[in-house]
């Protein structure tokens, strides 16, 4: 099953630390050759931006994600 990876695009996640985690996982996808299992998909604002940057895998909602949550997440997944 191809996991789905939504980042939240939304001006705070984004300047909250999702324009660095977008880069990381971009890299993180080619890296691995993940491009078909993982699919990258972006979201407007979830109105959740208080304990953003927000990062939902299959739906899963992760809070304030930074890299090393991040890497944590993407290992979990692979
Ligand atoms: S900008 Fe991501 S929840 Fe609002």
């Amino acid at each position: 099953m191809k996991h789905e990876i939504k980042v939240c695009m939304g001006s705070s996640c984004f300047a909250r630390g999702n324009m660095n985690n977008l880069e990381y996982i971009e890299n993180y996808i080619n890296e691995n050759n993940l491009d078909t299992e993982l699919e990258l998909v972006g979201a407007h604002c979830q109105n959740l931006c208080e304990n953003g940057p927000h990062i939902f895998v299959d739906g899963k909602n992760y809070d304030e994600v930074d890299e090393e949550k991040l890497q944590n997440i993407l290992e979990s997944i692979k």
